[in-house]
């Protein structure tokens, strides 16, 4: 029997998405590996989001090349994204999840127990029949996480899942992130908070500028930045 296709690695090889004359990634190569998450930071504007988008395969760069598992043109069934306000329906929580859940192609017997196990993964049990729009930022995000595990993925993406989240909320959100990576998902993420990198990251990537300045394990990253900019950016200084 052949083995079932991955989608990793993910190989950006000189990717580059313009727009007009300006520059948004610039010959970005990177891959995205099996393992703890892979945390991107970095300024404003720089082109984390971007990134994601491309490396989901919702966007075609521009210049250059992605491959899935050493394939290209791969569609997105193994891939999930968060953005970064994950918009909910107009149902309850569980009418949101079963939602996702139908259009993963689980069978209409299967969805309930699914549901009730993601619920329960993300920490949202006895929240079924709340209004999803009543749920607070951190219970929205997290029910945002379990409809992208509806569709099982091997990868998921996560644009920012911790933005304007109070500690308690952004704790159990990352608590959730951590439990989704033990299981062997491959989490790549955004993030703003340098302490949540540390927390959360196997690998950082800091993007500047549409740029790569700095990749690597986040153990080096963190203990012996090898650039100036680095150095600045995790001594808290703005890079501009
Ligand atoms: N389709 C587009 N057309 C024009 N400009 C774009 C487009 N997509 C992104 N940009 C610009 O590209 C730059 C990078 O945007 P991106 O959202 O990827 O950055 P980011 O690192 O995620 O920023 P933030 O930390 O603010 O979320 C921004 O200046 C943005 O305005
Ligand atoms: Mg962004």
């Amino acid at each position: 029997m052949r083995a079932p296709a991955t989608d990793l690695p993910i190989v950006l090889q000189d990717v580059s998405y313009r727009v007009r004359d300006t520059a948004i990634l610039d010959r970005i190569s990177l891959s995205f590996v099996p393992g703890a998450p892979t945390v991107l930071i970095g300024p404003n504007g720089g082109g984390k989001t971007t990134l994601m988008r491309i490396a989901m395969g919702l966007v075609e760069p521009t210049g250059g090349q992605v491959s899935f598992g050493g394939r290209t043109g791969v569609p997105p069934t193994r891939r999930a994204i968060v953005l970064q306000r994950p918009v909910m329906l107009r149902r309850s929580v569980s009418g949101n999840l079963n939602y996702a859940l139908a259009g993963a192609g689980v069978a209409r017997a299967d969805r309930a127990a699914r549901a009730a196990d993601l619920l329960g993964t993300v920490g949202l049990s006895g929240l079924e029949e709340r209004a999803a729009r009543r749920l607070s930022g951190g219970e929205q995000q997290r029910l945002a996480l379990a409809r992208a595990l509806a569709r099982d993925p091997q990868v998921l993406f996560l644009d920012e899942p911790t933005a304007s989240l109070d500690p308690a909320s952004t704790k159990a959100v990352e608590d959730v992130i951590s439990g989704i990576a033990a299981r062997g998902i491959k989490v790549v993420m955004s993030t703003h908070d340098l302490g949540e990198a540390r927390r959360l990251a196997g690998e950082i990537v800091l993007i500047h500028r549409g740029r790569v300045l700095e990749s690597g394990p986040a153990g080096e990253f963190f203990a012996g930045p090898r650039t100036q900019e680095a150095r600045r950016f995790i001594g808290g200084e703005l890079l501009v």
